[in-house]
């Protein structure tokens, strides 16, 4: 019995027999190409967008596919440290890849956000943000219930952005994404049984639609 579904998970066997009829029927490349095999592809690729997001209750363009969760966090860094040096406020439990980004190159600049566990997340208020003295504060936190009511009156409280890590919990608890407190959203297709090389960013709407791309190329001018 495998039991490391926190890591990755195995493959159901009509994931496997998707990926494998589209290698096997006729690969093409996604919007990058005038072809039926194209089209058919980039088709299925969209519909895979609109099932992600009636899955998390979003709309299908705030989801963007990247890698994986590590390279989405990344994006939203990159596009977020571009513009100013970061504040980030988080908690000591976060995955590495929900923390080396946020201090990479001296940028950012960590605030633990709880030393002992969830037990102390009372004891950050409203109060307690204003006196860091930053008013771009990101918090970046992985996803539970108990979080998220919390940080959703947080962030509500002083306006921050915010980024959950659902890597861990999309597998276990329903989130709609509406219902929270996220600015970002992020977690990786193959703890979740898909395919590996697939990272599933949401980004609200009204905050994407007044960033810069992170990518530049790609699709077809
Ligand atoms: C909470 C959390 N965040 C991020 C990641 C990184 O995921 P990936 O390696 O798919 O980028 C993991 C992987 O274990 C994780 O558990």
């Amino acid at each position: 019995v495998y039991f490391d579904n926190a890591t990755t998970t195995q493959k159901p066997r009509y994931v496997i027999q998707r990926v494998n009829d589209v290698y096997t029927q006729g690969i093409a490349n996604v919007h990058r190409a005038v072809n039926f095999l194209a089209d058919e592809v980039t088709r299925a690729f969209e519909e895979s967008r609109q099932q992600v997001a009636q899955f998390l209750g979003m709309e299908a363009r705030e989801i963007i596919f990247v890698r994986n969760a590590t390279q989405t966090i990344n994006v939203v860094w990159r596009a977020l440290s571009r513009k100013k040096s970061l504040r980030v406020l988080t908690t000591t439990l976060e995955h590495h890849s929900n923390l080396l980004p946020w201090t990479a190159e001296g940028q950012g600049e960590f605030v633990p956000w709880s030393s002992r566990g969830q037990n102390r997340w009372p004891f950050v208020s409203h109060h307690a943000l204003n006196e860091t003295g930053f008013n771009d504060v990101c918090c970046c936190f992985k996803f539970s219930w108990q979080y998220s009511t919390r940080s959703r009156k947080l962030s509500k409280s002083v306006d921050l952005p915010g980024l959950i890590d659902a890597s861990q919990s999309i597998r276990h608890e329903r989130i709609n994404v509406r219902q929270l407190a996220g600015d970002y959203l992020v977690f990786s297709g193959h703890k979740i049984y898909g395919p590996s090389g697939v990272g599933v960013l949401y980004i609200k709407r009204e905050i994407l639609d007044s960033m810069d791309p992170v990518f530049l190329g790609g699709s077809m001018v």
